[in-house]
Formats: C-alpha cells, sequence, structure tokens
C-alpha cells in the first residue's frame, strides 16, 4: 500500500473520493485544487478519517509553480503514487452551435498541458529512486470522438495515448502508470452534461475501482464494463456508422462557474 499520495483536483468529484478511501489507511496526503476553501474541508475530513494531510492550492497549468510545489513535497516526503487527475469539461452550449476557442484552449491547458505539468516534475525524482505509481485520469471520452465534445474528447484521448507511451517507457525504471477512463460518475463535472449517462455510479464507487485496479497495475481501468466496450468498439466503427450509433447519446454542456 502507497504511503504517500499526491492528488490534483483533490477538491471535488473523484479527486476528493480518492483522498477520502486512501485517508482510511492512514496514508500521507498531499492534496492540489484551486479552491482553498474546498480543500480546506477535504483536508479536515481525511485528518478526521486518519491522514496526514498537506494542500497546495495551484492551478494546474500554472508550470512553474507546479515544479515548486512537487518537488518540494517529494523532498520531504518521496511520493509513492501521484494521480493527474484535476480536469475540466467544456462543449456545445444549448444555445450555441459548439464550444468557443477561450474555454476549448482552457480545456487543453487544464487537460493536457495540467497533466504534464504534474508528472514532469516528478520523473527524474521517481527514476533515480526507481519507485513510484502514476496514474492518469482520463475517461472513456478518449475512446471516442464526441461531437458535442470535441476538446474535452480530444484531451482525454492525448493523455490516455501519453500514459500508455509512458507507461512502456518506465518500465525499465521500475515505475507503474495506469490510465483510469471512468464512464459516468456523478459529479460536479457530470452534471453540466445534459443527455442520457448510462450506468452512473457514486464518486465512492469510482474510487474503490481505482484503487483496486491500481493494486493490480492495470494499464486502463475503465468502468463500467459494458458502457466502456460500447465506446471502444464505437470508436472503432466506420465513420457513418459511428455517428448513427452517437445519436441517441448527444448531448450538450452547460458552463460552469469559475471556482474560489
Ligand atoms: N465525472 C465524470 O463523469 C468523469 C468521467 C470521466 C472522466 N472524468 C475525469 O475525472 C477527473 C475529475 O473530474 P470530476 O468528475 O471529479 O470533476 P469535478 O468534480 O469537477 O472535479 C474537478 C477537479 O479538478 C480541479 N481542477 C479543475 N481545473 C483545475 C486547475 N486548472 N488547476 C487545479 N485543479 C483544477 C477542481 O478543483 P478546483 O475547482 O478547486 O480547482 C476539482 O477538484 C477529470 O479529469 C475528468 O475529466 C470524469
Amino acid at each position: 500500500m502507497a504511503k504517500t499520495i499526491v492528488i490534483t483536483g483533490a477538491s471535488s468529484g473523484i479527486g476528493a473520493a480518492l483522498a477520502l478511501r486512501y485517508a482510511r489507511d492512514g496514508v500521507r496526503l498531499g492534496l492540489l485544487g484551486r479552491s482553498e476553501a474546498r480543500l480546506e474541508r477535504m483536508a479536515a475530513e481525511c485528518r478526521r478519517l486518519g491522514a496526514e494531510v498537506e494542500l497546495g492550492t495551484v492551478d494546474v497549468r500554472a508550470r512553474a509553480e507546479m515544479f515548486a510545489w512537487l518537488e518540494k513535497f517529494d523532498a520531504a516526503h518521496p511520493i509513492d503514487l501521484l494521480f493527474a487527475n484535476a480536469g475540466v469539461m467544456t462543449g456545445r452550449p444549448a444555445d450555441g452551435p459548439m464550444e468557443t476557442p477561450d474555454v476549448s484552449h482552457a480545456l487543453v491547458e487544464t487537460n493536457v498541458l495540467g497533466t504534464l505539468n504534474t508528472i514532469h516534475p516528478l520523473l527524474p525524482r521517481m527514476m533515480a529512486r526507481r519507485a513510484g505509481q502514476i496514474a492518469i485520469v482520463s475517461s472513456i471520452a478518449g475512446f471516442i470522438p464526441l461531437p458535442d465534445a470535441p476538446s474535452y474528447g480530444a484531451s482525454k484521448a492525448a493523455t490516455l495515448s501519453y500514459g500508455l507511451a509512458l507507461r512502456a517507457l518506465l518500465d525499465e525504471h521500475g515505475i507503474k502508470v495506469s490510465v483510469i477512463c471512468p464512464g459516468y460518475v456523478r459529479t460536479p463535472m457530470m452534471e453540466q452534461e445534459s443527455g442520457p449517462k448510462p450506468g452512473a455510479i457514486e464518486p465512492a464507487a469510482a474510487a474503490e475501482l481505482i484503487v483496486r485496479g491500481l493494486a493490480r497495475n492495470k494499464p486502463v481501468i475503465t468502468f463500467p464494463f459494458l458502457f466502456s466496450l460500447m465506446t471502444r468498439i464505437g470508436g472503432m466503427l466506420p465513420d457513418r456508422l459511428r455517428r448513427r450509433t452517437q445519436q441517441p447519446y448527444r448531448f450538450t454542456v452547460a458552463e460552469r462557474e469559475t471556482s474560489k
């Protein structure tokens, strides 16, 4: 069992559920997010469950700040398990044809560059130790092009590909890498989306599946089984057929209040 765990996007949803799940094992947690108030609430809850907690109010897009925080934390407490989980969702709004260039850029910065900013500072340190585990939270959206959320789907395909490449590269350096591709999980992010949400599960259930998958060092941890399989098969269909099978699952995405 990992003793020191860092989670980005720990102030809400899946990241918060992971923090609570690991807190029960009495670990040391480094929790990152932008909302100090929500992080403080998480920290109090995790401490109550038995964890030691340090907080980092850092935007994953801020490369220098991410390097500074992670290097300092890792020097004091070598990280066993790192979650690159922070992410945002945008897509076609109900009152317009598609996402705006600004939100599209911000999304790629957060979901893709934010993932690199989380992992890069720790790679040389984990490689020197020949130890460590990295979990990248992608999505089943990485398996199939999404006409209603083109940037989101592309960002998740990018982190899925990056994570699996990293897994192959870092194996000989003693570092484990897994990519997590959840289906719908009932979090504030999921609530932004209209449309059907087959197989949606609670964050605590998702955290349990993730913990189990990481213990087995699975390359891709994906759930629920059936929706994930449908999405993977859908992604391999010829263009026209894929688009037709996606019709019943079309959705719009509501904008989200920025957190602070
Ligand atoms: N929910 C789903 O159905 C679902 C399905 C598949 C994949 N996922 C993925 O799971 C991950 C977590 O999503 P969630 O559903 O738990 O969403 P959520 O409840 O909205 O949580 C997102 C987390 O990311 C953090 N975050 C967002 N932008 C950030 C930034 N620039 N810098 C630092 N932290 C940032 C947020 O913290 P602050 O607001 O405090 O910054 C929050 O803690 C995401 O990568 C998402 O794409 C979710």
